[in-house]
């Protein structure tokens, strides 16, 4: 009986719980066991009771819940090695050689850097004496790994959506909504900072949802008309909005993205965005950071689906996977389950930020998902 542990890492995402559901019940029908790993990598580095056997009840009433009931965190110590020996313990210790983490591409890395080292932390804790040669018979001779991506950003570059970032965008449409109404009363303008940390997804795709004015993106950073406009945004975007007021629009609302750059790179921060609206087009401004509002709550239908269909692959992922086979990744591709291994998902996700650094943005947004293309 294969037994697998289950943890979500990273920030939470809505939907990490289905996924959990998901993962637990498949494998018990697929005759495994599953164990829940409370707070992430740090469950994994402490051990005791934060590594619990789960059964099909654990789970109950989880499709609706938010965030990650198991908890998750930001794990320092499973950065070290000697965090990852600890880890490998309670690992041998729970008899666990396959894991199953939810999370963003920091936490699927780390896994993968577990599952690289693996014979080696066990042949030293055995070598040591903490763990016995019987106590590691029964395990494969390397660690399985899955991972599922769990993230509002939907940032990862090798599936087109991560689980939880539907949820967030609902969560910063409707928030836009409510701000339009009284954008529209005092006929004002609305600076909503949304988050994605370096990727633009959810800024650019709830600029779509809510009708926005202007979208600052770190993947397409303005000024979009170079030839008129040159390094300055500012007037390019005010005279758009400017335009929409013009046409007879009461309200502007404009969303800045938390990685928006400029051209050079630079950094566009909410508030220079309304010095700019104030000084151009005299528009009474206010910002709004969404923030953490847009993490919470409970996830959207599509996020329960993408968790659970995704995590039914997870289990069956866990049970194909040998030694020689890279640890995948499970992702959607055109509404299709995919598998991919994990680490060119990882490695594609970071050429994104590479070539931004670089100044290439038509190569960004290519890498970042070929559908940003079009
Ligand atoms: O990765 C998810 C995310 O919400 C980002 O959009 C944001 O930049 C970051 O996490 C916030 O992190 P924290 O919750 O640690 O403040």
């Amino acid at each position: 009986q294969k037994r697998i542990g289950i943890l979500t890492s990273g920030g939470d995402s809505s939907g990490m719980n289905a996924s959990v559901r998901a993962i637990t019940r498949v494998a018990l029908q697929r005759g495994c066991i599953p164990f829940a790993i409370y707070e992430g990598y740090q469950g994994l580095v402490d051990g005791g009771d934060k590594i619990k056997q789960f059964g099909w009840e654990n789970v109950r009433g989880y499709l609706a819940v938010g965030g990650t009931t198991i908890g998750t965190a930001r794990c320092v110590p499973f950065r070290t090695r000697e965090g990852r020996l600890k880890a490998t313990y309670n690992l041998i210790k729970n008899g666990i050689d396959a894991l199953v983490i939810v999370g963003g591409d920091g936490s699927l890395t780390g896994a993968d850097i577990l599952r690289a080292e693996w014979t080696g932390l066990v042949d030293e804790l055995v070598a040591t004496g903490r763990v016995t040669k019987a106590e590691c018979a029964h395990l494969r001779e390397d660690l399985a790994i899955v991972g599922l991506v769990g993230s509002i950003d939907n940032d990862m570059s090798a599936t087109d959506i991560t689980i939880g970032a539907v949820t967030s965008l609902h969560r910063i449409c409707e928030s836009v909504d409510s701000l339009t109404s009284t954008a529209q009363s005092h006929q004002r303008a609305f600076v909503v900072e949304v988050m994605g940390r370096h990727c633009g997804w959810l800024g650019l795709m709830a600029g779509i949802a809510v009708g926005a004015d202007w979208v600052c993106l770190p993947e397409r950073p303005p000024p979009l008309n170079q030839e008129k406009y040159g390094d300055d945004w500012g007037q390019e975007m005010a005279d758009i909005v400017g335009q929409y007021r013009t046409m007879g629009s009461r309200k502007s609302i404009i969303i800045v993205c938390e990685g928006a750059i400029d051209r050079n790179l630079k950094p566009i921060k909410p508030d220079e965005v309304k010095k700019v609206l104030e000084d151009k087009l005299g528009l009474d401004t206010r910002v709004t950071t969404l923030g953490h509002v847009q993490r919470g709550g409970s996830p959207c239908a599509f996020d329960r689906y993408l968790a659970t269909v995704q995590g039914v692959e997870a289990v069956e992922a866990v049970l194909r996977s040998t030694r020689d086979t890279p640890a995948p990744m499970i992702g959607m591709s055109q509404n299709m389950v995919i598998s991919v291994p994990l680490m060119d998902a990882v490695k594609l996700t970071h050429s994104v930020a590479e070539a931004i650094s670089r100044r290439d943005f038509k190569l960004a947004m290519d890498l970042r998902d070929p559908d940003f293309t079009s």
